[in-house]
């Protein structure tokens, strides 16, 4: 009754219709025992990763399963059933029959679509493990991800640092003419009591001197605080605005320096941006032109800064006539920690730092031209609108 050809198609059929191994081999068992008059069926598999399936009536598999893979076994169970053993190359395929004449005509023929089942499991299985390796593989890039956004964190904080380290040195210096001239008052008064000089006019003058430079320690304060905030919010600002900043921190510095700084072009046009983030930006580029023109030796020093506004975009030019980068310098100068300054003067963090802003930040652009008589720093900045303007 089983000899038909629509039978043998019908069980090579069901072979290899889904990727997913529990699902395929399920089909197969259900059309392998509806067709044979099986009463149930199972998946032994070799490897204890890969899941064992079973259709129909549970049984218990054989102790010693047929090994050979080419051909099939018929295992007696309590002389009223009967398991078909197949064996495959991953595993063992177990059909359970009561008695019934055909069985090794069943045996040979299931066992003559090995081939095709092998390449069948040998597929969901290779699915199977590509998932796997793509949830791990997964895991890993998060994880590398992860890793990434804390170092850049923590380069930030640690350039911020560094620009802290650096201002404080500029605040005190800042301040030490204002307190001098503090004492100085306190000095002259006190004196002028022992003489019993004083008048209460000139004690209203004295103490008026010491009001004006207790505002100026407050402003330089309040200059570098200002700088310090974090940027959360876009802002509105201008070139002439961010210049303004960059002189109330580093003008004493560029005037101890002679170095004469400027800024033209479209200064006044007003644009939206994390203002602190650009500030630092231009404090970094800045400096390391300072550091040039001490480095080299220069006498007539120059900055200028250019502004000009694009129909979608902000540019800016940081251009000095420090005598420029070297060749082999300059293709590193965006990597972090690169410096050719020695340990106490820099990290090499100042323009790693800038490009992560403008890039990363502010999804603009940066790049450098450099010549023997100085160079040219180029900034992009794509208009940004604040949250409310969307
Ligand atoms: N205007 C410039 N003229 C000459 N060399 C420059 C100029 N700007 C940058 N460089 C070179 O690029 C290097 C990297 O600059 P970067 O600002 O990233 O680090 P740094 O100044 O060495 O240290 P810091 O982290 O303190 O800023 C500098 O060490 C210097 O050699
Ligand atoms: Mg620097």
């Amino acid at each position: 009754m089983i000899n038909d050809v629509s039978l043998m198609y019908e069980c090579v059929s069901a072979i290899g219709n889904s990727l997913k191994l529990d699902e395929m081999l399920e089909e197969v068992f259900k059309t392998f025992i509806l067709r044979t008059g099986g009463i149930g069926a199972q998946y032994i598999a070799n490897d204890q990763a890969t899941s064992s399936v079973s259709v129909g009536r549970e049984f218990n598999a054989p102790q010693t399963l047929n090994r050979n893979t080419k051909s099939f076994e018929i295992h007696e169970i309590l002389s009223v059933a009967y398991v078909i053993d197949i064996a495959l190359e991953n595993g063992n395929l177990l059909f359970l029959y009561k008695k019934n004449d055909d069985l090794e005509y069943i045996g040979r023929m299931f066992s003559s679509f090995s081939v095709k089942l092998n390449n069948a499991i040998d597929a969901c299985i290779s699915v199977q493990q590509l998932q796997e390796h793509n949830v791990a593989l997964k895991t890993i890039v998060e994880a590398e991800q992860k890793k990434n956004e804390l170092n850049e964190q923590m380069m930030v904080n640690q350039s911020r640092m560094a620009v802290m380290g650096e201002m404080i040195g500029m605040i005190a210096h800042q301040w030490r003419q204002p307190i001098t001239i503090i004492g100085m008052i306190a000095n002259n008064t006190l004196f002028d009591i022992e003489l019993e000089e004083h008048t209460s006019a000139k004690l209203v003058e004295d103490l008026n001197s010491i009001n004006y430079q207790v505002r100026y320690l407050s402003e330089t304060i309040d200059d570098f605080r200002n700088f310090f905030r974090p940027d959360k919010e876009l802002q509105e600002t201008s070139g002439r605005q961010l210049y303004a900043d960059l002189l109330a921190i580093l003008g004493n510095s560029m005037e101890q320096n002679n170095i004469k700084i400027n800024c033209k072009g479209d200064c006044e046009h007003s644009f939206i941006s994390y203002k602190n983030e650009l500030v630092q930006v231009f404090l970094n580029i800045v400096s390391n032109a300072k550091d040039a023109f001490l480095e080299n030796e220069i006498t007539n020093r120059e900055i200028t800064i250019e502004c000009t506004k694009q129909e979608d975009a902000m540019c800016f030019t940081l251009e000095d006539n420090a005598g420029g980068i070297p060749k082999d310098v300059v293709d590193h100068i965006f990597e972090p920690y690169f410096t050719t300054k020695p340990e106490e003067h820099g990290t090499g963090l100042g323009l790693y730092m800038s490009h992560t802003i403008i890039t990363n930040h502010l999804k603009g652009v940066i790049g450098v031209r450099t010549s023997s008589s100085g160079t040219k720093f180029f900034i992009r900045l794509p208009k940004l609108m604040k949250q409310k303007e969307l």
